[in-house]
């Protein structure tokens, strides 16, 4: 009784977002989401939520794969996405209409398919989405991450049940059997799975706010035009695939000053971007984007300051890296910045999602397993971000966090700068 009391209160409050809804606010749709997982962990006996977790999914995990392989996706796109039998399905896969017709079957319960009747099957968004490169990317690289994820209770069980802190002893690198390496180490051999990587990442993001749209971070009132020529604005750090420049380019045409993407070899050799230039540069080395004015020790014990080109950038950004890291390989990357900050005109921003200390939301905790798993690395809460930033020194300190309002699915940005 006290069950079926909790979920029609799950129901009343999921009605209560129906307005919300309505006038299509996101958060409301948020809510309307996370009342709905609720609502269904409620409703189902813990046998059912056992067999949905271990059968339904395990299988719809591997059946995605193999209808990819079969081209399923595209053949439902056939004819101007007509519906299909089985039959056809099997005729144009080239395989078993009886084995296609369980695939389908399964799909369809799953909601990866429409079931529009007895053996005949048509697109949703989800299989549509599965036409796209980001979800071929994200797929490819799902797959070949499996077997990491399979051995991971074995690897925990080996190493004492601790987390793992060092990136060339992670999951990842234990379970591929490697040496001498780590995961971004390997993934930059790999001509399939590195870039399928990248791809990944940036389907991740996609449809997301990003930090410069406006809506979390006033880029307006806080970065100035570069007058300078050959200044840069951006420096984006592990830029990956350079979604977030594009964007920035997109968000502000009209703002002066160099976009530098920096990334791995494997990544600037192959990236071409209108407006956005591609640096290969090594995080832990020092940044070469340095300031006009820029802070030498050696040079200054004799009072002097160095003149060094290009100029320095007014934006150092980091997405999704810090979080890639234990404190201890963060402090070196952070610090490899500090010299190239001019004091009081750089910002160091950390582009990252802030764990909350309570109910954080399973995308967050997904990503923080998934981190553990390929780089011995994890999320963060706040006041891990206060404490890393106040070891970095050089006199960098955070200016302000700013957090944007959901259910925590989004990524904060530290902005940090140095006191003249
Ligand atoms: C998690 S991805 C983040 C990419 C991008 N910032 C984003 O948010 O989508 C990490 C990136 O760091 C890059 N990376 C890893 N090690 C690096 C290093 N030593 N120097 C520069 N970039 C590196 C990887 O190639 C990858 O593109």
């Amino acid at each position: 009784m006290a069950e079926t009391n909790q979920s029609l209160q799950t129901l009343d409050a999921l009605s209560s977002v129906r307005g919300g809804l309505a006038s299509e606010d996101g958060m409301a749709r948020l809510k309307a989401l996370e009342l709905c997982q609720r609502l269904q962990l409620e409703l189902e006996t813990p046998g059912e939520t056992l067999f949905r977790t271990f059968w339904a999914q395990t299988a719809h995990h591997w059946i995605l794969f193999a209808a990819l392989d079969l081209n399923i996706p595209k053949i439902l796109s056939e004819d101007g996405e007509s519906p299909k039998t089985n039959t056809q399905i099997a005729k144009l896969a080239n395989a078993e209409p009886v084995l296609i017709g369980r695939l389908m079957r399964h799909m369809a319960s799953m909601g990866t398919v429409a079931e529009l009747g007895p053996d005949t099957f048509a697109h949703t968004k989800f299989s549509r989405y599965l036409l796209t490169d980001a979800a071929t990317a994200c797929l490819t690289f799902m797959r070949y991450f499996q077997s990491v994820s399979t051995k991971a209770p074995e690897y925990l069980a080996q190493h004492n049940y601790v987390s793992p802190t060092s990136p060339q002893k992670a999951p990842y690198v234990w379970a591929n059997g490697l040496t001498d390496t780590t995961f971004f180490g390997h993934l930059s051999q790999e001509p399939k799975y590195g870039p399928a990587f990248a791809g990944m990442m940036r389907a991740e993001s996609e449809g997301k706010p990003t930090w410069s749209d406006g809506q979390l971070y006033p880029v307006k009132e806080k970065l100035t035009d570069v007058e300078d020529s050959n200044g840069a604005l951006i420096v984006d750090i592990g830029a990956g695939n350079g979604q977030d420049l594009e964007w920035f380019h997109k968000n502000h045409p009209d703002m002066k000053g160099r976009l530098i993407l920096q990334d791995l070899p494997y990544i600037t050799d192959s990236v071409k971007l209108d407006g956005i230039e591609a640096m290969a540069h090594n995080f832990y080395d020092e940044q070469p984007v340095k300031g006009k004015y820029h802070f030498k020790p050696q040079i200054c014990a004799k009072n002097l300051l160095s003149l060094s080109t290009p100029p320095g950038a007014q934006v150092y950004i980091l997405h999704q890296i810090i979080h890639d890291y234990d404190d201890e390989t963060c402090l070196k990357i952070l610090r490899a910045i500090i010299p190239a900050m001019k004091p009081g005109y750089s910002k160091l921003l950390i582009n990252e999602l802030v764990l909350p200390d309570k109910g954080a939301h399973w995308f967050t905790t997904a990503l923080d397993i998934q981190l553990m798993l390929c780089l011995s690395a994890r999320e963060r809460t706040r006041v891990q971000f206060m404490e890393l930033v106040e070891k970095v020194g050089g006199g960098l300190r955070v200016e302000k966090i700013w957090t944007p309002p959901g259910n925590g699915m989004l990524d904060s940005l530290i902005e940090c700068t140095i006191d003249p």
